[in-house]
C-alpha cells in the first residue's frame, strides 16, 4: 500500500553542533533560501532540531521564516511535568516553550546513551499525553542487516511502542523515521530499492496495527544528501527524510526539502 499522498516531512537533526554563531548564521541562510522558493507549508512539512539550550531562540528565529518550519526537539524526558529530575527536560516543559515535536528513538539514544525500549515508551506516552507530534526512529544495525534480521528488528522496534500509542495518536501524532544505522553519518545511503522496500515493509506492518496504517509519514534517514534526495523522493512509501550531517548546510538542507516538496505535488 502507498502512502504517496501524506504531505512529507523533512527535518534536520543538528544533533550536538553548532556552536550559536554558526547557527544564527545556519538559520538566517535557511531563510533567505525559503524567502526565495515556491516551497510552502502545504507541500512539506519542515523541522529542524537543534540541541536544547537552542530551541527557544531557534524557534523565535524560525517564526519570521516565510514558511511554517517547525522546531523539533531531539529528546524528551521520561518523567512527566515537573520536579525533581536534575538535567531532565519533559514534554510538558517543551510544550509550555511552544515546542511541540520531538525526536524518540535516534540509534545514537538507544546505542550511546541507555534508551531502552521501557525508557523510549516512557518518552513517547509522556510526549503524546502532552499532545507533541513524535518522529520515533528505528533502524538495523550492518550486523543485523548481514545475518537477514532487518526486517525482523525493524518491525519489532515499532510494535515495542503499539501498547502505548492510541488509534487516534496513530493519525495525529505519530510520524515513523527508518534510519539504518550503517547508513548515519557515514555516507552511505540504503540504495532507493532498499528503502523503499523496508518503507514498504514498516507500512504494511502499521496497517495490521492500525486503520490509520496507509496513511503515517514514513521518513527515510541515513546520509540523505541533494544528490539523493530526488531518487529518495520518489519513491511511494519514503515521505520525508530525517536529515543529519546535510542539514548543517543551509544550501544542502533547502534542496532536500525541495526534492521531497516537489517530489508529491
Ligand atoms: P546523517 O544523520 O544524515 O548525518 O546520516 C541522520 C540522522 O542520524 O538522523
Amino acid at each position: 500500500m502507498s502512502g504517496s499522498t501524506i504531505i512529507p516531512w523533512v527535518v534536520g537533526n543538528w544533533k550536538m553542533n553548532p556552536i550559536q554563531a554558526d547557527a544564527t548564521q545556519l538559520i538566517q541562510q535557511f531563510k533567505t533560501l525559503l524567502t526565495q522558493s515556491t516551497i510552502d507549508s502545504d507541500a512539506c512539512h519542515i523541522g529542524i532540531a537543534p540541541t536544547l539550550i537552542a530551541l527557544d531562540r531557534t524557534h523565535q528565529a524560525l517564526s519570521s521564516a516565510p514558511c511554517k518550519v517547525y522546531t523539533v526537539a531531539q529528546d524528551v524526558s521520561r518523567f512527566a511535568g515537573t520536579g525533581a529530575y536534575t538535567g531532565e527536560t519533559s514534554a510538558e516543559l517543551l510544550v509550555d516553550s511552544q515546542i511541540q515535536h520531538v525526536l524518540i528513538g535516534h540509534s545514537e539514544r538507544r546505542d550511546l546513551l541507555g534508551d531502552s525500549v521501557e525508557i523510549l515508551k516512557a518518552k513517547l506516552h509522556n510526549a503524546l499525553q502532552a499532545g507533541m507530534t513524535i518522529i520515533y526512529c528505528v533502524g538495523e544495525s550492518l550486523e543485523q542487516r548481514e545475518q537477514g534480521l532487518a526486517e525482523q528488528v525493524v518491525l519489532q522496534q515499532i510494535c515495542d511502542i503499539a501498547s502505548v500509542v492510541n488509534d487516534e495518536q496513530w493519525s495525529k501524532q505519530v510520524v515513523i523515521a527508518y534510519e539504518p544505522i550503517w547508513a548515519i553519518g557515514t555516507g552511505k545511503t540504503a540504495s532507493p530499492q532498499d528503502a523503499q522496500a523496508m518503507h514498504a515493509k514498516i507500512r504494511e506492518g502499521l496497517c495490521q496495527m492500525t486503520a490509520h496504517g496507509a496513511r503515517i509519514a514514513l521518513l527515510y534517514g541515513g546520509s540523505v544528501k541533494p544528490e539523493n534526495a530526488v531518487e529518495l523522493a520518489a519513491c511511494p512509501d519514503i515521505n520525508g527524510a530525517l536529515v543529519g550531517g546535510a542539514s548543517l548546510n543551509a544550501q544542502s538542507f533547502y534542496q532536500i526539502a525541495q526534492a521531497f516538496a516537489q517530489s508529491k505535488q
